[in-house]
């Protein structure tokens, strides 16, 4: 079998138990036509077959990774139910849920108190970040780095604020000197740090931005939608560990559990260190929240529907995988990690390429030596497809001729970007796959 199939039984034993607790109901199945449903499920299946192999190690391009087998039995056994996670009127088990698990990852920051929800993913959240800024500092102008998400440009414009790029080092992190300049024009409201960026998993220096807030008075957002949860690896290099352990300064924190949480999609979190943010979100609802007096999460988050079953998927995770250095969570992070190392120092051997940068999280990205740029681009794009013939998934990422340059990949500069390899070396179990992933590579750069 390519994929798990779980043990039956587990999800049949948590389905009798949720049953227990309704038993008191007269009887009201919903008739089912099985032979209708099967016949639909299976042309389904036979659709899903339109897909690169997500699930598996010799996929290793962009970032995803299969959610954990507990969280998708805990999703399933939550669909029995479908909770609304937006009132307690419609989640409430769920909803208490939610506020443990948003609590258990607050204080994996180092934060015993916060606000903070679950939402669609690391767009809303960073939306919400964002958002929460722009009340606070109206009329000031919101900066991120020239790698940052794409969206953080795309939000500004949606909250009419006015966005600026602040240029990278070439190791791809941002440029401390010119956020230094940049904030000195007194019209910089929020600076967006982001820990684990997008195309080259690079992490800012977040010490040395906090230390600007001696001099300038703005807003931290970190952005770590994708590398929050390396906070838990203990082997991480000694600047990105130190940026990691700047987070709790932040005022507001983005991380998604649908990228390296083991959660199915659907699933970002944002955090706020003051919970008075809370003001912002104050609204009327006179037909949901009427069941009780506590806090329902739409009152505290924008989107009003959301899926109580992913808090039910984070909480089961987060119960048999507690977030805690060392722990079990914690190594899967640290394989990925080592098999990012392993990828980095075979590619460092091959003459035929060229690592960008030490790899500061699990993402590594590669050149392939050509004279000119734009032979370098075609090289790559040529090798993504050979080796996708060859069952291996990389990913192709543009970089600009500044990030580029150090790695000595290229001669002649015949564009202002190259074409680059990538991989996401995101499943504990890529470590042990790495010669295989390799071997293959090397064989789709002769065919
Ligand atoms: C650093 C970062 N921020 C934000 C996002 C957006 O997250 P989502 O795709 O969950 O909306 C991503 C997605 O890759 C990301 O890497």
């Amino acid at each position: 079998m390519a994929f798990e199939s779980f043990e039956p039984s587990l999800l049949a034993q948590a389905l009798e138990v949720l049953e227990r607790g309704f038993e008191h109901l007269p009887a009201a199945r919903a008739p089912l036509d099985l032979e209708r449903a099967r016949q639909a499920l299976i042309e389904t299946a036979e659709r899903l077959r339109d897909n690169y192999p997500y699930h598996h190690p010799l996929y290793i391009g962009q970032m995803l990774k299969p959610p954990h087998p507990v969280a998708r039995l805990a999703y399933a056994l939550a669909m029995s139910i479908n909770p609304n996670n937006h009132a307690l009127d419609g989640g409430r088990a769920s909803s208490a849920m939610e506020k443990e698990a948003v609590a258990g990852i607050a204080r994996m920051f180092g934060w015993d108190s916060h606000l903070g929800h679950l939402c669609g993913g690391g767009t809303i959240a960073n939306f919400e970040a964002l958002w929460v800024a722009r009340e606070l500092r109206p009329n000031q102008a919101v900066v991120a780095s020239s790698q940052a998400h794409y969206t953080h440009r795309r939000l500004s414009a949606v909250l009419g604020a006015d966005f600026r790029e602040v240029p990278t080092d070439a190791r791809g992190r941002m440029s401390v000197a010119a956020l230094e300049s940049m904030l000195a024009s007194g019209e910089i409201g929020t600076v967006v740090a982001t820990l684990g960026t997008t195309a080259a998993g690079t992490v800012d220096p977040l010490p040395s931005i906090v230390g600007l807030r001696e001099r300038f008075d703005f807003r931290l957002h970190v952005d770590a939608a994708y590398g929050g949860y390396f906070t838990l690896a203990s082997n991480l290099a000694p600047e990105t560990r130190a940026a990691f352990d700047a987070i709790p300064n932040a005022d507001s924190i983005v991380v998604d559990p649908h990228k390296h949480g083991l959660q199915p999609y659907g699933c970002g979190c944002v955090l706020f260190r003051d919970p008075a943010v809370g003001r912002f979100y104050r609204h009327d609802s006179p037909y949901t929240y009427f069941t009780s007096g506590d806090v329902h999460m739409g009152e505290i988050s924008l989107e009003c529907s959301r899926a109580g079953a992913a808090a039910v998927a984070l909480w089961t995770t987060m119960r048999m995988m507690p977030l805690e250095r060392g722990g079990e969570f914690a190594r899967g992070l640290e394989a990925g990690r080592e098999g990012a190392l392993a990828l980095h120092h075979a590619l460092s051997a091959d003459e035929r390429f060229a690592p960008l940068f030490d790899p500061e999280l699990d993402i590594v990205t590669w050149a392939v030596r050509a004279p000119t740029a734009s032979q370098a681009s075609a090289e790559a794009r040529r090798i993504f497809a050979a080796a996708a013939r060859r069952d291996l998934h990389l990913a192709v990422a543009s970089f600009p001729r500044a990030l580029v340059e150090g790695s000595g990949a290229v001669r002649s500069w015949d564009a202002d970007a190259v074409a680059c390899l990538r991989a996401c070396v995101m499943k504990p179990e890529h470590r042990d796959w790495i010669p295989a992933i390799v071997q293959r590579l090397v064989a789709a750069t002769v065919d």
